[in-house]
């Protein structure tokens, strides 16, 4: 076998470190910050949420992250290998394999919500939304989104450009593209929550993000932020390992985690400003679900002054943000594929890509004509988004902890940290690294577990 120092030489890789920023930040960035984030923010009663949520950044995302770190860098593998190179003979791969699982029904959800957002980035630029009328607007997202073919097709499209990226490669693709795409998105974002701050009456929106009503906190608003903090930042999911198996040994680890969690935090907040000034200022209630940016924004867009550009803009950073991420979960199970089963990456694209479309198809149709077969009580997305986000992100997330800080080990952790106490890192950080990874993320993840059993 070769060695992590000794990498076969095929083995794609990130050509910068900045590269490999933009990288994890564009996974971490997504419609978990565009879509998922504000409508949970509404759900469960604004500041509050964001407080618990920064919270579990800290204490569990943010050592979670690391942990997935050291275990690709260490490896040079993806997923299942990763697990066996560094504990042979031991039943630790499962957690990779949990993972990869992860990320098939994630990608399968993910790609019909971007898919949405290329049919509304298609009526944006159509004037579509200029009637005022609120009505209207859900008619025409509920027709569409119930319907079989357009939906179908969005995912068809929005699937095959994630995967023309793929197919391309880690530096040719995934790297190029984030490079590209990641400030330019920012750009957008920032210019609309300037727009939509400085519209009259925005300040309630404002207290609502920044000032906390604790009476609206139950316990399922502390899992719905622990679960939105894993999903958000991309975590027990493989997808950071997998990333880090293509990052050179001197790549300073705590450094790269702590700028992708801050990046990724940042611009949730800042997509919190672009949307919550503006649904007060038009008197609208933010609770809505997930419906928040298909119906309540385009009512907004056809009420605000210059609404027809930033529809365009809006939907256009949504796609952005949607591709650097979906590219991010096609590449772990791709990697998967190359590695387990030795297929050129242009047919594990091509098997991937027909697996996630068929899987996809049904989450579309699942909320349209196949809406009664459900499981669980919920119909196949919302079954595929619970599975994800509320359960087998947090277990591989709550494994990955214990496997580094409890299997590989202080000493080892010391030393991928430090690599090899070349990097002249303070004794207090790394300190509290190893003390979040062994202790601090194992009792978040199972006291939140134990709370969820309980009720
Ligand atoms: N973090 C992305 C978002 O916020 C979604 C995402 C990308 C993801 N890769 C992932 C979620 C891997 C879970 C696992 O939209």
């Amino acid at each position: 076998m070769k060695t992590a120092n000794n990498q076969p030489s095929k083995r794609d890789s990130f050509a910068s470190s900045f590269g490999v920023l933009v990288a994890l930040a564009g996974s971490a960035v997504g419609l978990g910050n565009l879509w998922r984030f504000p409508y949970l923010v509404g759900q469960n009663g604004g500041a509050a949420f964001i407080l618990i949520y920064l919270g579990f950044v800290i204490l569990a995302g943010l050592p979670v992250m690391l942990a997935e770190f050291i275990i690709g860098r260490r490896s040079h593998a993806s997923a299942r290998k990763a697990f066996q190179k560094l504990a042979p003979g031991t039943r630790w791969g499962i957690a990779g394999v949990l993972g990869v699982i992860c990320c098939v029904f994630i990608l399968s959800f993910y790609s019909v919500v971007g898919g949405w957002g290329l049919e509304y980035l298609y009526k944006a630029v159509c004037f579509d939304f200029t009637t005022g009328d609120d009505q209207a607007l859900k008619t025409m997202f509920s027709g569409f989104s119930t319907s079989v073919w357009r939906p179908l097709l969005c995912h068809t499209i929005f699937l095959g450009l994630t995967a023309g990226i793929v197919i391309a490669g880690v530096q040719n693709g995934i790297e190029k593209f984030s490079k590209v795409m990641m400030p330019l998105l920012f750009l957008i974002v920032i210019g609309i929550a300037v727009r939509s701050m400085t519209l009259p009456g925005s300040g309630p929106g404002m207290d609502y993000l920044f000032m906390p009503d604790w009476s609206k906190v139950t316990s399922e608003t502390f899992l719905a932020a622990l679960g939105q903090s894993f999903f958000s930042l991309s975590l027990g999911s493989c997808m950071v390992i997998t990333y880090a198996s293509y990052v050179k040994k001197e790549a300073n680890i705590i450094s790269l985690c702590a700028q992708t969690a801050a990046a990724d935090t940042v611009f949730a907040l800042i997509a919190g400003c672009a949307i919550m000034p503006a649904v007060f200022a038009f008197g609208i209630s933010p609770g809505e679900g997930p419906d928040l940016v298909f119906i309540t924004l385009p009512h907004i867009f056809s009420q605000m002054p210059m609404g027809g550009v930033i529809a365009i803009l809006f939907f256009l950073a949504l796609i952005l943000a949607a591709l650097t991420s979906s590219i991010s979960i096609l590449e772990v199970i791709v990697a998967f594929c190359i590695e387990e089963f030795k297929m050129k990456r242009k047919v594990a694209v091509a098997v991937v890509f027909l697996l996630i479309l068929v899987l996809g198809a049904l989450c579309s149709l699942s909320i349209g004509p196949l809406d009664g077969w459900t499981i669980l009580g919920r119909n196949i997305f919302d079954l595929f988004d619970f599975l994800s986000a509320n359960f087998l992100m947090l277990i591989c997330g709550l494994l990955f902890v214990i496997f580094v800080g409890w299997k590989l080990g202080r000493k080892a952790v010391f030393d991928e940290l430090s690599n090899g106490g070349t990097l002249h890192i303070p004794a207090w950080l790394l300190k509290t690294a190893i003390f979040l990874i062994r202790f601090a993320a194992p009792a978040a993840l199972i006291a939140i577990a134990v709370f969820q059993v309980k009720e």
